[in-house]
């Protein structure tokens, strides 16, 4: 049994999406899991006596410094790493040819596979991700390899072998038979290593690039196995008309994913800027939740997602990446893009209430959680949960804030979300564990 205890003041959102703000707690950990939280110092004099003299790491945080939920990037691409800030002149569908699929293609040499996602994972904790909700490659054996990677470096993480049966020209697809005879020799290989942080998720690409038979299939196999599902949903308007000439019959794409039973509330489907008001009713019903990638809409000019209306129908919203639709991996630029978008938005519309950074913050961590059903593990930092947590210093060294007057805890937490960075996350704890 490992005992830790964390000592220092904790900021997180609950299930109303209320901003908490704790100047001083003690957090309890054994063996990962949080099993004790004190409120008020009376209470931790009576137990440091007897309590703290057991634990094994003890923790107290200094001036300056916060608790705070780890990140959750409930959408990104582990293969799109080198091509991180390319090709932004483009629109998805050129830039899914020219950039993407080129790269992608790339991760049938296992080497090129193992030395990306090493980088990859080390990157995305360093950012402060606990969680990252991956879109991994066409090919298995790379997807085994960052399956191995992120248990290896102690990364919470859903890996999605990417499925694409509609044939191309340059071959970047596979047949009916390989994808779903890899998918499942994917999952199995998850079961092998056997890591309790790292997860399959089933992963049709988009509808262009899978047929109803697949996605069916895919569907049957996610029932069978109780695994998530991922894929992406009208992000552009190119594509949703592509959309429409390849499923002639069905009312829009979102009846796409429900024909072929992909939509259960363990799917979470990226970007979601068009979706019209049935299908919205569709996502509800389903339980599905949209992961919000503004840095990729914008870069690729898909569009301004509306988050508020999605949350006004009800619908789950998380938060990705959707690197390198992003030109970084990083969950703060992430937020600061809800917040531009967001306030874009309001300057166009009348009544609009633009979201604010507590919100932001919210849909980066216990957001995600839920978009993703893992809110009884992790997203905020409650007895019961997983310790899935940041140490933030806003008086580090070197990092672009400096201190010239005092700040309050509010203050210090405003600053780093809108004006930190990764060099103010000095420690990233997953299950309890020190990752950075
Ligand atoms: N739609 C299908 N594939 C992709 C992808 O790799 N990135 C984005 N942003 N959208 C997609
Ligand atoms: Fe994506």
């Amino acid at each position: 049994m490992i005992r830790q205890v964390f000592f220092g003041p904790l900021i997180q959102t609950n299930d109303k999406e209320e901003l908490i703000i704790k100047e001083s707690v003690a957090v309890f950990v054994d063996n990962g899991k949080i099993t004790r939280i004190l409120e008020n110092s009376k209470d931790y004099e009576k137990d440091f006596k007897f309590e703290w003299k057991i634990r094994d790491e003890i923790k107290v945080l200094s001036h300056g410094q916060f608790m705070m939920p780890g990140f959750i990037d409930a959408h990104t691409h582990a293969v799109q790493f080198p091509n991180l800030g390319l090709g932004y002149n483009k629109c998805l569908l050129d830039w899914l040819e020219i950039y993407t699929f080129p790269l992608e293609k790339k991760y049938n040499d296992t080497e090129f596979a193992e030395r990306v996602f090493e980088a990859v994972v080390k990157r995305t904790i360093k950012m402060g991700t606990t969680t990252a909700c991956y879109f991994a490659s066409l090919y298995a054996d790379a997807c085994t390899i960052l399956a191995k990677k992120t248990a290896e470096l102690g990364q919470r993480a859903f890996i999605g072998k990417v499925n694409m049966n509609i044939p191309r020209d340059d071959g970047y697809c596979e047949s009916t038979l390989t994808s779903v005879v890899d998918t499942i020799g994917f999952i199995k290989s998850i079961e092998i290593i056997g890591n309790p942080l790292v997860k399959p998720i089933i992963t049709p690409r988009f509808a262009l690039s899978c047929d109803m038979e697949l996605m069916q299939k895919l569907a049957e196999i996610a029932k069978t196995k109780d695994v998530h599902i991922q894929s992406h949903v009208s992000e552009n308007k190119d594509e949703i008309i592509a959309v429409k000439q390849a499923f002639p019959h069905l009312p829009s794409y979102t009846a796409v994913y429900d024909a072929a039973g992909l939509l259960t509330n363990k799917t979470v489907l990226a970007h979601g800027v068009y979706l019209e008001d049935s299908e919205l009713a569709i996502l509800k019903e389903r339980g599905t939740a949209v992961i919000h990638c503004p840095s990729s809409n914008t870069n690729l000019k898909s569009g301004l997602c509306d988050v508020q209306r999605l949350k006004a129908n009800g619908i789950k919203v998380g938060l990705g990446t959707d690197a390198s639709g992003a030109a970084s991996y990083s969950m703060l630029n992430e937020m600061r893009s809800v917040l531009q978008v967001s306030n874009c938005l309001s300057l166009t519309r009348d009544n609009y209430t633009p979201l604010s950074y507590k919100d932001v913050f919210h849909m980066a961590t216990l957001g995600s959680a839920k978009a993703l059903a893992i809110d009884d593990k992790v997203g905020n930092l409650m007895i019961g949960k997983e310790f899935d947590a940041l140490i933030v210093d806003m008086n580090v060294e070197g990092s672009l804030l400096d201190n010239f007057k005092e700040y309050t805890l509010e203050e210090n937490f405003q600053r780093f979300i809108y004006a930190g960075d990764e060099r103010n996350i000095v420690s990233v704890y997953i299950k309890g564990k020190q990752v950075k």
